[in-house]
C-alpha cells in the first residue's frame, strides 16, 4: 500500500500521457486525418500536365438546369445528412470554407486525384494520381458507391452509398455548389 502510494503520481501522469497519445491517434484513426497538415500536394503546372492530354467537358459553364427549392434541399440533405452520403461531415465544399478533415470538394469535378493543397493524402490515393485518375460525376460514383473497392487502401472511411439516386443527388450538389 505504501508502496502503491508512493508510485501513484507517477503512474497517474504516465497515464495521462497514454491518454493523450491515444487521443491524438484517434482522428486518425477514425476518420483519417491527419491534424495541421500543411503540404502542396501539386502545384498548379503540375495539375495542367495531369490534364493537359484529357479531354473533359467544362463542368462550370453555368449551364445546369434550374432546380426547384425541394429539389435543391434534396441534394444538399443527401451531401449532408447522416441518411445521406454524410459528405458533409468530413469534407467543406464551399470556396473558401477552411478545409475539414478532408480536402474541399470545391470544384473537385475535372481535377485530378490527391491535389489539393494542406492535406496529406493516402499513398493510395497518390497512386491514382501517378495512373491519371481525375474526378468526374463517373469517377466519383464508382468511388462513393464503394470507396475501398475502387481504391483499395484509401483513408476515406466511409462505407458505400447503395443507393444509386443517392449517389446522383450528391454529385449534382457537388457540382451545382461549385460554380
Ligand atoms: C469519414 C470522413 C469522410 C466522409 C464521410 C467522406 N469522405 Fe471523402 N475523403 C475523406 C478522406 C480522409 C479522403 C482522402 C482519402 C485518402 O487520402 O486516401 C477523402 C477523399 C475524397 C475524394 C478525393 C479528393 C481528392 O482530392 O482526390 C473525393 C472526391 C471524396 N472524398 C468525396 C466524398 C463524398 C462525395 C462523400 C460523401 C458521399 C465523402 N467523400 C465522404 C474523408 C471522408
Amino acid at each position: 500500500m505504501e508502496f502503491y502510494l508512493k508510485t501513484a503520481k507517477k503512474r497517474h501522469w504516465l497515464l495521462v500521457l497514454i491518454l493523450f497519445v491515444i487521443s491524438c491517434y484517434l482522428p486518425y484513426l477514425i476518420f483519417g486525418a491527419y491534424p495541421f497538415a500543411n503540404k502542396t500536394n501539386a502545384t498548379p503546372d503540375e495539375v495542367g500536365l495531369l490534364t493537359q492530354n484529357v479531354s473533359l467537358p467544362d463542368f462550370y459553364q453555368n449551364n445546369l438546369d434550374e432546380i426547384t427549392a425541394k429539389q435543391r434541399k434534396l441534394e444538399e440533405d443527401a451531401f449532408t445528412s447522416w441518411d445521406g452520403g454524410k459528405c458533409r461531415f468530413c469534407h467543406s465544399i464551399k470556396r473558401d470554407d477552411r478545409d475539414r478533415m478532408a480536402p474541399n470538394l470545391y470544384r473537385i469535378l475535372g481535377k485530378p486525384a490527391a491535389v489539393s493543397q494542406n492535406f496529406t493524402y493516402s499513398s493510395a490515393l497518390i497512386e491514382m494520381r501517378k495512373n491519371g485518375l481525375i474526378w468526374t460525376p463517373e469517377t466519383i460514383n464508382a468511388f462513393i458507391s464503394n470507396p475501398e473497392d475502387y481504391i483499395p487502401g484509401n483513408r476515406m472511411r466511409m462505407e458505400g452509398i447503395k443507393d444509386p439516386k443517392t449517389r446522383e443527388l450528391i454529385i449534382n450538389y457537388i457540382e451545382r455548389e461549385s460554380q
